[in-house]
């Protein structure tokens, strides 16, 4: 009986990996939006991209916006952010919609992460290979386990990509997991961390990437008295309203101490945005405001 139940579990780990993997990521919807198409999106075919290449444009720059659990294409941060950046600038934005399994459990959701993020990173080399992407100009940007999503489609292009923005990345089944979203997988990783201390928190405390930026301290954001689904979620409306007005400005934190005190001191940097290239590294805290633009 326990040989049983250890056979079972480890097919539960093992099993889980590979050989599914594939078939979660190709249940992957991708949807093109430019000032062109702001409502009305361009789906993208992965097994055609040739029929809706002309959606996209080399001479823009790309974002591409992943949700987390319980996320859609339509829902969660895709309409606020996927609107902020195109108010910010022409860009090609790609909304992936990877709802099939992140509408199932958490657990089922976190064994879909590596396959959609690798699919996601098939889609992109199509799509470099026609010429209408370049990683020197492309951002990722993941909430809740979208971060994580957008780790291995870095890592599937060699840490290549321009820059990835991890949007409170998902905590839990990721606190010691080695393959969470991590600075090797682009050239720059920034880190907004809005719910990532204590126990119910959604989000990954611990600093992750080239710049991590913990607004208010990383937890228990303004309006959100107690409910971490509010700060969770205050991750992407802050990134949203740095790319409409790019006011957050953070400071250099010298240790973990000085970050939940409010005693950073240091250099600034403005979190958030769609610069491809920061001149940072390590911790910053910035104060917020409650409400939009939160400046
Ligand atoms: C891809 O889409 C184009 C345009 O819709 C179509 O003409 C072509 O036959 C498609 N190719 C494949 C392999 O389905
Ligand atoms: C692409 O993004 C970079 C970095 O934010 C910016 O400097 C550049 O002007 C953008 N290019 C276009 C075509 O908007």
């Amino acid at each position: 009986m326990l040989s049983f139940i250890i056979i079972t579990v480890a097919c539960a780990l093992a099993c889980n990996a590979d050989p599914i993997a594939p078939l979660q990521g190709s249940f992957n919807k991708y949807f093109i939006y430019s000032r062109q198409f702001t409502r009305d999106p361009v789906e993208l075919d992965a097994a055609n991209v040739t029929a809706s290449i002309e959606a996209l444009s080399i001479d823009r720059n790309t974002t591409i916006i992943v949700h987390g659990h319980e996320g859609s294409g339509t829902t969660s941060l895709n309409p606020t952010v996927k609107d902020a950046a195109l108010e910010s600038e022409d860009m090609n934005v790609i909304v992936v919609d990877w709802s099939v399994y992140a509408g199932q459990s958490y657990s089922n959701a976190v064994g879909a992460v590596p396959s959609v993020g690798t699919a996601l990173a098939r889609l992109i080399q199509q799509l470099i290979d026609q010429s209408v992407v370049t990683l020197d100009t492309l951002h990722l940007i993941g909430f809740d386990l979208g971060a994580h999503v957008v780790g291995f489609t870095g890592r599937a292009l060699d840490g290549k990509v321009a820059r990835i923005t991890g949007l409170n990345p998902s905590g839990q089944q990721w606190g010691t997991n080695s393959r969470r979203l991590s600075l090797n997988d682009a050239l720059y990783v920034e880190v907004i961390h809005t719910d990532g201390i204590g126990l119910l928190a959604y989000g990954v405390g611990d600093a992750i990437g080239h710049v991590d930026f913990y607004p208010n301290g990383g937890t228990g954001q303004p309006g959100c008295l107690f409910n971490n689904k509010c700060a969770h979620n205050r991750a992407w409306e802050l990134m949203a309203a740095s790319l409409t007005h790019n006011l957050l400005i953070g400071n250099r934190c010298g240790n973990w101490h000085q970050v939940s005190v409010n005693a950073c001191r240091g250099y600034q940097l403005t979190m958030g945005n769609n610069d491809h290239v920061k001149l940072g590294s390590g911790m910053f805290r910035v104060n917020t405001r409650r409400t939009y633009p939160f400046a």
